[in-house]
C-alpha cells in the first residue's frame, strides 16, 4: 500500500455497529466488565481507548512500525521515553534542538541523575567521541530545530549497533511522510503530533512508534503509570488530520522550495537554512533520508540584528507571528525569544543560534501571496 492509501485507510474499520466509516470518538472513562476481569478489551480509558488505538494503528503503520502510542503532549511523548533510564545513565543528544527537549533534559532529568552530552550530531565522529559505558540512548532531531541541520540517521544507527544503545528520533518536522526512521535502523521515532500530522493547529499531542515489543511494554507502562494520554476528541481530530497528511506535505514541500529560492536570492537576506537548497552542507544527507526537503525554513537577514528580524516579523500579513508549526497556514517565529528561549544564550551561541534567526513555517497558501509577503516585509 502507497503512503497516501496508508494515510486515509490504514488502521481504520468501519465501526463495528454503526458502520460508521469514520472511528467514533469514545468520550468514555470506563467499560463494563459482565464478571471481573471479562470485558471486550478495553477496562479504563487511561490504559485503551478505542478512539486512540484507532489513531495509534494508523501512526504505527504510517511509521512502517509494529506499535504505536499517543501521549496528551510531544513533551508527554519524551518524557515517557527518558523515564526508562536510571540515576547515572547517560543520553547523547543533538545540539541543536527543540527548546522545551532541552529544557526537559536539562532542567527536570539531570536532577533525578541523568546526564546529558549535547553535540552537532551532523558530525557522527563527535557523537562517538562522547559514547562510553553509561551511555544508553542517541536523541535525534532531524531537519534539527531550528538551524535545520541534517542528521545521517543511518550512520546514528550504525553507531548505536556498534555500541549496542538505542536510538530515538525525533521526526516532527519530516514527518512519516518524509522519512520513516525505523526503516534506517532507529529503535523509536517520536512526534509532536501538535504539528504537521494533526495539521490544523487545533490539537497538542505526542506519539511514539516502535518495533520491539519489549519497548512497547517498557513504554505502555509507564505511559499508563503516568498517564500523560490524550482525549478521544483529539485523538479523532488528528485521524482526520492524517487523511490529508501527503498531500498537504507536498504542497508544504512545493511551497517552502519557492519560499526558499526567493530568500536566497533576495539582497537584504543573508543566511538561509532549508536542506533542499544544494549549497545546504548536510543537502546530499538530506537528498538520501527524505523523499522531499519540507516546509521549514529558517534564515536571517544580512544586517543581521535582533532589532531589524523582530521589524520583518511585525511587518508579516500571512506568515502569522505564532508559536509551533506545521498548520495549514504560515507562522513566523523569532527562536530565540520564543521556541528557544528556554537554552542559556552560551548554549544557543554555541549551536550557531542567532538573536537575528527568523523561523517560517510554511502553510498551504497561495505561494504568490507568501512571497508578496515577505517582498513588503523585508523590503
Ligand atoms: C521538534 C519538536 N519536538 C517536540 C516538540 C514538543 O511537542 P509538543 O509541543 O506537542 O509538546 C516540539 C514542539 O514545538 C518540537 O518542535
Amino acid at each position: 500500500m502507497k503512503f497516501g492509501t496508508k494515510a486515509i485507510h490504514a488502521g481504520i474499520e468501519p465501526d463495528p455497529s454503526t458502520g460508521a466509516i469514520m472511528t467514533p470518538i469514545y468520550q468514555t472513562s470506563t467499560y463494563v466488565q459482565t464478571s471481573p476481569g471479562q470485558h471486550k478489551g478495553f477496562e479504563y480509558s487511561r490504559t485503551h481507548n478505542p478512539t486512540r488505538k484507532a489513531l495509534e494503528n494508523s501512526l504505527a503503520i504510517l511509521e512502517n512500525g509494529k506499535h504505536g502510542l499517543c501521549f496528551s503532549s510531544g513533551m508527554g511523548a519524551i518524557d515517557t521515553i527518558i523515564k526508562m533510564f536510571e540515576p547515572g545513565d547517560e543520553i547523547i543528544s543533538t545540539n541543536d534542538l527543540y527548546g522545551g527537549s532541552y529544557r526537559i533534559f536539562t532542567k527536570v532529568f539531570q536532577r533525578y541523575g541523568l546526564k546529558f552530552n549535547f553535540v552537532p550530531m551532523h558530525n557522527t565522529e563527535a557523537i562517538e567521541e562522547k559514547i562510553n559505558e553509561k551511555t544508553k540512548m542517541l536523541w535525534v532531531e532531524t531537519p534539527t530545530n531550528p538551524l535545520m541541520n541534517i542528521i545521517d540517521i543511518k550512520a546514528c544507527a550504525a553507531l548505536a549497533k556498534k555500541h549496542n544503545i538505542l536510538l530515538a528520533v525525533d521526526n516532527t518536522f519530516s514527518t512519516p511522510y518524509l522519512q520513516n526512521p525505523l526503516d534506517m535502523g532507529a529503535d523509536i521515532v517520536m512526534h509532536s503530533v501538535t504539528k504537521y500530522i494533526a495539521g490544523h493547529s487545533d490539537v497538542v499531542m505526542g506519539a511514539i512508534v516502535v518495533n520491539d515489543d519489549k519497548l512497547r511494554d517498557t513504554l505502555a507502562f509507564l505511559q499508563n503509570s503516568c498517564g500523560a494520554v490524550p482525549g478521544p476528541q483529539d485523538c479523532f481530530l488528528v485521524l482526520r488530520g492524517i487523511k490529508t497528511l501527503h498531500v498537504r506535505m507536498q504542497r508544504h514541500c512545493e511551497n517552502g522550495r519557492i519560499v526558499a529560492e526567493y530568500l536566497d536570492k533576495h539582497p537584504k537576506v543573508g543566511k538561509v537554512y532549508w536542506p533542499g537548497l544544494s549549497h545546504h552542507p548536510n543537502h546530499e544527507v538530506a537528498a538520501q533520508q527524505m523523499k522531499d526537503f519540507g516546509g521549514m525554513i529558517s534564515f536571517t537577514l544580512k544586517s543581521d540584528t535582533k532589532e531589524d528580524a523582530v521589524k520583518v516579523l511585525e511587518k508579516f500579513k500571512y506568515f502569522t507571528l505564532a508559536e509551533s508549526l506545521g498548520g495549514v497556514e504560515s507562522l513566523s517565529g523569532h527562536p530565540a525569544s520564543m521556541t528557544h528561549a528556554s537554552i542559556p544564550v552560551a548554549e544557543r551561541q554555541k549551536s550557531g543560534l542567532k538573536d537575528s534567526l527568523i523561523r517560517l513555517s510554511v502553510g498551504l497558501e497561495d505561494v504568490e501571496d507568501l512571497v508578496e509577503d515577505l517582498r513588503q516585509a523585508i523590503g
